[in-house]
């Protein structure tokens, strides 16, 4: 794809349309670093001009024009991405959506709500729960996240497992598209059988079909009891093959989450929460259960105990005060940022059917020992999800570069050949594309190609994305 360039000229049109004091340039170093990275590796991509506009009106402008003229449009919302979905790889313009910060309404009679996309997760879930309503989906960045790139990335979050992740909460969306028409996707009902699902073709798009300008999600009744307890096993199979046994009791953990030893050791350094870790614990299941009544909690606490018993456990924590709940999620929200501390490392997504989990996990340490390389896995267990943090500790350039591309191939293969796939809620976006055939066969490329060309008949938005 040919694209043009930022001129002088595009600049003062682009200036004209959201005004001056919101765009970016690059000579404008400090200004414009942060729109230069998002939490992807250590990558970093300069644009030729970063645009901050007011609202659709404004945005559907910056597209035509960028359509008319051949320039690349990136979208972005807080930077928190892990796959380098914000990143301006053909330079062009970065179109942030940070000034569309509205929660517009919370509709307690329909228990729904329609924001603007540059709402920060965190404050949207706090704007709901005073009114005793739920938003759920919490991914690890939810204190920065905007939740247009929530749903952009069908993020997740440790509650997905029994909560759904963004996807299953979006009813409609306003998007402009490349040619600069503005329109909602659906309507806001939670039951639609009417045309092609709009809606949920733009969840997950990465920012590649068009710029999301107002989103409706679906709200829940906010469960305000709950159970947090810290499992520590001695051996991470055993950890991984507890999970899906715990669902096969018929318990729906809010959350079900797995760390390795290193995983919780290393954050809890970095973030200065103290958990006694014995010499021969291997991993540790974070487990959550919650409701609207204690005495169910504790039931369901037991049947879960009833499983565990099967395996090689150490001491089990009961978190005991809203302090020692919020010291344990804050270590486990924190593993991702200490892994990155440690080391230059790349993070892998991958997602399997929930009982494939001690497969995949053997799998991945069998691998790293044939080619080399040192991983740190942590994740969503009860969603089969397993961030796997290579690390690149003292592997020479070399190694990293041309030898751990195939040991990741080797991975990704193992999660399809177990039914599962290469992301469940990071996204392709830039660094996974080179493998994204591991995963989607010709026929699906080729459809969602056609998708692509459709929506984006001049590839100019979020180009070198995804395909
Ligand atoms: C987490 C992010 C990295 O689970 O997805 O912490
Ligand atoms: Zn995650």
């Amino acid at each position: 794809m040919k694209f043009n360039q930022v001129t002088l000229e595009v600049v003062k049109m682009l200036s004209s349309v959201v005004g001056p004091e919101h765009i970016v340039l690059p000579a404008a170093a400090d200004d414009m670093l942060r729109y230069t990275h998002d939490e992807t590796e250590d990558l970093r991509y300069v644009p030729e001009i970063v645009v901050i506009p007011a609202n659709a009106e404004e945005i559907s402008c910056i597209m035509q024009y960028c359509h008319e003229n051949y320039i690349p449009v990136t979208p972005r919302g807080a930077g928190t991405g892990l796959s380098g979905g914000a990143l301006a790889v053909h330079k062009g313009v970065i179109l942030s959506t940070e000034r569309l910060n509205k929660i517009i309404s919370i509709d307690e009679r329909n228990l729904q709500a329609t924001v603007e996309p540059g709402v920060i997760t965190q404050v949207f879930q706090e704007a709901v729960i005073e009114r005793g309503l739920f938003y759920p989906p919490d991914p690890s960045s939810r204190g920065s996240s905007f939740l247009g790139g929530n749903l952009s990335e069908s993020s997740g979050g440790p509650r997905a497992v029994k909560y759904g992740v963004t996807k299953d909460y979006v009813l409609n969306v306003e998007v402009v598209l490349p040619s600069g028409e503005i329109t909602w996707t659906g309507a806001n009902v939670l039951k639609n059988a009417t045309g092609y699902n709009l809606t949920q073709l733009m969840v997950g798009s990465e920012g590649t079909l068009g710029i999301i300008t107002k989103i409706v999600f679906k709200l829940i009744p906010y469960p305000p009891q709950n159970l947090v307890m810290l499992v520590p096993f001695r051996s991470e199979e055993e950890a991984c093959a507890a999970v899906s046994k715990i669902f096969m009791a018929g318990i729906v953990p809010s959350a079900l989450e797995f760390m390795e030893r290193e995983a919780i050791e290393w954050t809890s350094k970095y973030v200065a929460v103290t958990v006694d870790i014995p010499e021969d614990i291997k991993a540790h299941l974070l487990i959550e259960l919650d409701g609207k009544d204690m005495e169910l909690l504790f039931k369901d606490a037991e049947q879960v105990y009833e499983v565990l018993e099967k395996y090689d456990v150490g001491e089990i924590l009961v978190a005991e005060t809203e302090k020692q709940k919020a010291d344990l999620w804050h270590l486990r929200r924190n593993v991702g940022h200490a892994v990155k501390s440690n080391s230059i490392y790349k993070e892998e997504d991958t997602v399997v059917p929930r009982a494939e989990l001690p497969i995949l996990l053997r799998g991945v340490k069998e691998i790293g020992a044939k080619y080399n390389f040192k991983s740190v896995c942590y994740g969503h267990a009860g969603d089969g999800n397993l961030h796997i943090n290579i690390v690149k500790g003292n592997m020479s350039d070399e190694d990293w570069n041309d030898k751990l591309p195939e040991g990741i191939k080797e991975i990704f293969r193992l999660c399809v050949s177990l039914g599962g796939t290469i992301s469940g809620e990071h996204g392709i976006g830039l660094v996974q594309r080179p493998y994204i055939a591991i995963a989607l066969n010709e026929v699906q490329l080729r459809l969602m190609r056609g998708i692509k060309q459709l929506f984006d008949p001049r590839g100019i938005l979020n180009p070198g994305k995804i395909f």
